[in-house]
């Protein structure tokens, strides 16, 4: 359990400030306008770190949604299980000056910056909710667990939506959290190097995800809606999915997420595309 107070130094609020204030310089036109109005709503400013104790007051308030304080990476299960009950794990340690552009693990900046504001907009943060609920009953397997962590990843962490600028015209925005927090794939995810994909739950799913690189394919959204829309395929969905997810696909991911069973070069080597989705009735 983490203190009520957490005494941030001088460095960690010439940190926070840096973060902040270049982010502000680099994502107009390149974020979601949910991002600047939850930015807004929730009152994060450069100036000073918000203690998680008030702020998760607050925000409550505001969503029912609260900040449960952990001490770096989270257990899978226990993090969705965290995230079924509306409350959103959030890690105090803050990078070093050193680590501005590159991070192993979330921290603070990208826990509250990243994720925070986006919680304020109701369809997103109903759909975040909805998944982890629905997925509850099927966390104790493995195999399940990675599916939703692939469908967490692709949006929460990081998702592009296609949203309509001050003329009226679409274009690609940014709301995944792993993006927003990040300088580098802020401009590379929208640039014309990564494939982009219309966002399909079951194609999700099926993608494999690096966590030691740029994400090789986007998944855009046409909404919040439409994302939270989703979860009644999902739900219908789960059902037969786990009949399906059989005991050797779920060995295959165990191994692939033993630390022994990474590849020399740090990649991961998770379940192929083709399984065990390919596998699902279409009805039943
Ligand atoms: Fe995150």
């Amino acid at each position: 359990m983490q203190p009520a107070f957490i005494p941030y130094t001088d460095t960690d609020r010439q940190v926070w400030s840096t973060l902040l204030e270049r982010q502000a310089l680099l994502l107009p036109g390149k974020a979601t306008a949910a991002f600047g109005e939850g930015l807004r709503q929730v009152g994060l400013q450069a100036a000073s770190i918000p203690q998680l104790a008030a702020l998760s007051e607050r925000f409550h308030s505001l969503t029912g949604w609260r900040f449960e304080p952990v001490n770096g990476i989270v257990d899978d299960r226990v993090f969705f299980e965290l995230l079924a009950e509306r409350r959103f794990p959030i890690t105090t340690w803050l990078r070093s000056p050193a680590q501005l552009d590159y991070l192993e693990e979330p921290d603070f900046f990208h826990d509250c910056y990243g994720h925070v504001p986006l919680l304020a907009n109701e369809p997103f943060s109903d759909y975040l909710h909805g998944m982890a609920e629905a997925f509850r009953p099927y966390l104790h397997r493995p195999v399940m667990v990675e599916l939703l962590t692939r469908l967490y990843w692709f949006t929460v962490e990081f998702g592009l939506i296609r949203e309509a600028n001050e003329q009226g015209i679409a274009e690609l925005r940014i709301y995944g959290a792993g993006i927003l927090s990040s300088v580098g794939e802020t401009a590379y995810s929208l640039g014309d190097v990564p494939e982009r994909r219309p966002f399909d739950l079951q194609q999700v799913m099926a993608t494999p995800y690096r966590k030691d690189a740029y994400q090789g394919v986007y998944y855009v959204v046409p909404s919040y809606e439409a994302l939270f829309a989703s979860l009644s395929e999902l739900r219908s969905l789960l059902p037969r999915l786990a009949r399906v997810a059989d005991e050797a696909a779920l060995q295959q991911l165990a191994d692939a997420a033993a630390p022994h069973a990474r590849g020399s070069d740090g990649t991961d080597t998770l379940l192929p595309v083709s399984t065990p989705l390919a596998a699902v009735p279409a009805a039943g």
